[in-house]
Formats: C-alpha cells, structure tokens, sequence
C-alpha cells in the first residue's frame, strides 16, 4: 500500500519549486507563482491516468466522499447503502451529510456483495457506496448494473485501490462518482489528500464549488468578486500536496504496482502450498495493486490457529474479524450511537426520537467471511522481510496439519 516508501528525490523537486514560488494556495496570485499550479496539474493528470473528464483534488478521502455527497444533493432524509467492511470514514460522511448508511453484506470479493443491494434499498436510498477494499475490485459492473435499473447513483470508495481497475477500466470510473485517498499510508501518498473523479461536468462544478466554500470560480472576474450558488465548506488541497501527488503519481504504475505484485506472488505461491488455504476473489486479478494478500481458511477455529502460528513466528496477519477501524462489529460508537452533541444528532432527532440505529449482528454474512479471512500486507519494499514471513507461514501450515 504504500507510497511513502519511495518518497525520494522526485518529490523533493516538485516540493522545491512549490516552495520558490512562494505560492502555497491553489488559487491566485497568477502573478507570484509564475506559472506553478501543482494541484491543477496534479487534477489533470489523475484524471488522464483514470481515464476521466474531470478530477478535483481534495484535502483528505473522507473530505472527497463528503464532496460527492454534497455534489449529488445528499443529505437529511436520505439513505446510501455501503457495506459492513470499510473504513470509518466511509459511513462517517454519510452521517456527515446527513444522511443514513444503510449497511449491505460483503461477498468473497470483500467489497458489497451486488446480490445484497435490492435488499436494502428503500424509496430514500440516493446512493450506492461500494467500497473497493484493500487494492481489489468490487463486482463493480454488477454493482453498476443493478444501480442503473434502479436509476441510482454510485459512489466508488477508491480510497485503498488507487490505480486498479477492472477488465482495463480504471476503479473510480464507474460510478457517477469515485474517491480516493492520499493519506499516508495510502497507496500514493500527498501526507493527508483526497480526489474526486467523474466524467459528469455538472457535477464536477459543483463538487468544486462546494470544496471551496461555494465559490463559483469565475476567472473573468477573480477571486474576490467570484458569486456563490450555494454554501460549501473549505476542502482544498494545498499546492505542496499536489506537488507530492505528481511525482507519486510518476511512480505508482512502474515502481509501487509493479514490486507490490511481485512481492504479493511469492508469497501467494508460499500459501498456494497449504491445504485448505483459499484466495479472496478478485473479479479481474489483472487489475489488482496488490497491497494486500488475503486468504481463507475453512473454518474460523482454523484461521485463528494459524494467525498465532504466524505471529508466534514475528509475522502476525491481520484478522479483520477483530479489527476496530475496518469492521462494522468492531465499530462500538456506531452501535452504541454516540455524538459528540448533546442532541444526540445524527443518531437523534432535534426532539431526541431515534433516526438511526444500528444492530451488532446485523451483518451475519460479513461477520462469516471475516472471521475465515486472514491478511499480509504487501510493501513495496520488503525484500527483507519475506524470508521471515515465509518462515511463518511454512511454520503455521505444521500447526494446521497437525492441529
Ligand atoms: C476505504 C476508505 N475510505 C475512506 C478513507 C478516508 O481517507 P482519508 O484518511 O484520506 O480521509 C480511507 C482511509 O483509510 C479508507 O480506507
């Protein structure tokens, strides 16, 4: 997943020219920056690399969910179904708009299951939220297809699967609208950051007004005159980031995808050896960034088994069944309704009836899935390392075998 492990001369050099300019802010000062606008450069070449009309950087993945949202006109009274195996923020800036996440189950792809979303749809659902986790695709052309005959849109939750794609199509293509994240530990990383893509015009301008506290951004008239057709909030990117994304974004396909994939293989062939050992699904394993290596076992005695083999052995893999960032079990202030305001809002109504609330076993199937399922993050970097890990994971096939 990461981009900070080819941090180097590169983004040095971008950063230096940011920092002769002077010029830090995204907008203006025509005359100062002597041509050096780094996030609109940054924005066109995302937006070449994904293979759409527009893109809008944004200061984090959750501000660029939030941006989509808003750009669609989500908020109170409206519900966008999204899945059980996410980050936070994912639901977080459902909840920020106003609106009501609606949880589907994950199929063995990890991503929403497509046969999962006609159960939850409701004559509020406004969106649908898949979420392309740990650098693979969601079934995204069913995913796609099934919003389509329901007239809604989707959102692409590309915030862990930068540059992957499905069947050549990049990921955050799909949809009405995708996001992504730079933050950093993300697969391209600007420190904190954030894009939206889409190839819709109309909502690209809104989108970008609303990052920019609704400034319509006419450059007849500059920016102290610019009107506003709405109120918006301030999620810019600043020009040093964009500057980091450019020369991250030079290296994603040659360097980070490249050595990922090939790390990702040796020790995919190390499991392939162990009986009983399955692979996540990966609709189009062509497209996959390979930041992470995900593996089940038959059964969830057995899949805890060998994660301690494995972190006996000084190589822990990551269960997600007991994660409290990633899984919606895991995730006690969403169930137990918790708001920092004293309203109780947005679990609460004004008069403090409940508007949403959320059941710890709500998702069986999700909970199934992750209790089976084990994961390696893939570095770019870890020549090192793979001797040890495959050490464990040779160690924690004895176990198994004679467990
Ligand atoms: C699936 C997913 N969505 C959204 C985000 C939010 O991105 P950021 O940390 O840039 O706000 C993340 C970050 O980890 C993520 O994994």
């Amino acid at each position: 997943m990461p981009g900070y492990e080819v941090l180097g001369e590169e983004e040095k050099k971008q950063i230096l020219e940011v920092l002769a300019s002077k010029v830090l802010f995204r907008y203006e000062f025509h005359a100062q920056r002597a041509g050096v606008y780094k996030v609109a450069e940054f924005e066109k070449a995302f937006s070449e690399y994904c293979g759409v009309k527009c893109a809008l950087a944004v200061s984090s993945g959750t501000a660029a969910l939030k941006v989509a949202l808003a750009a669609l006109g989500i908020g109170p009274g409206d519900e966008v179904i999204t899945q059980g195996f996410t980050f936070v923020a994912t639901w977080e800036a459902i909840l920020e708009a106003g609106a009501i996440p609606i949880f589907a189950e994950i199929d063995d792809t990890l991503c929403m299951d497509p046969g999962a979303i006609r159960k939850k749809v409701t004559s509020r659902t406004k969106a649908i939220l898949p979420v392309h986790m740990c650098g693979g695709q969601a079934r995204i052309d069913e995913i796609t297809g099934v919003a389509n005959k329901l007239g809604i849109p989707v959102i692409e939750d590309t915030a862990q699967a930068c540059g992957g794609s499905f069947k050549g199509k990049k990921l955050g293509s799909f949809g009405a609208m995708g996001c992504f994240s730079f933050d950093s530990v993300k697969t391209i990383t600007t420190g904190e950051g954030g894009m939206v893509t889409t190839d819709d015009q109309n909502l690209y301008t809104r989108a970008s007004e609303y990052h920019d506290h609704g400034h319509d951004h006419d450059v007849r008239v500059g920016r102290g005159l610019e009107k506003r057709n709405f109120v918006g909030f301030n999620y810019r990117m600043m020009e040093l980031q964009g500057a980091l994304g450019l020369a991250q974004l030079e290296k994603l396909d040659p360097v980070i995808i490249k050595r990922q994939r090939e790390n990702k293989q040796v020790l995919k062939d190390a499991l392939t050896a162990v009986k009983g050992v399955t692979f996540r699904t990966l609709p189009d394993p062509e497209g996959d960034i390979a930041s992470f290596l995900i593996f089940f076992l038959p059964t969830t005695e057995k899949a805890r088994t060998f994660a301690m083999a494995m972190a006996q052995e000084g190589s822990p893999p990551v269960y997600w069944h007991e994660n409290t960032w990633h899984y919606y079990g895991k995730w006690e202030h969403l169930l137990e309704g918790k708001s920092p305001l004293s309203s109780g809002y947005p679990f609460r109504d004004p008069e403090g009836a409940v508007r949403a609330s959320f059941h710890p076993e709500a998702l069986p199937i999700t909970s199934s899935i992750l209790s089976k399922a084990l994961t390696i993050p893939i570095n770019v970097n870890m020549e090192k390392d793979l001797p040890g890990k495959l050490k464990a994971i040779g160690k924690a096939a004895e176990v198994l075998k004679a467990a």
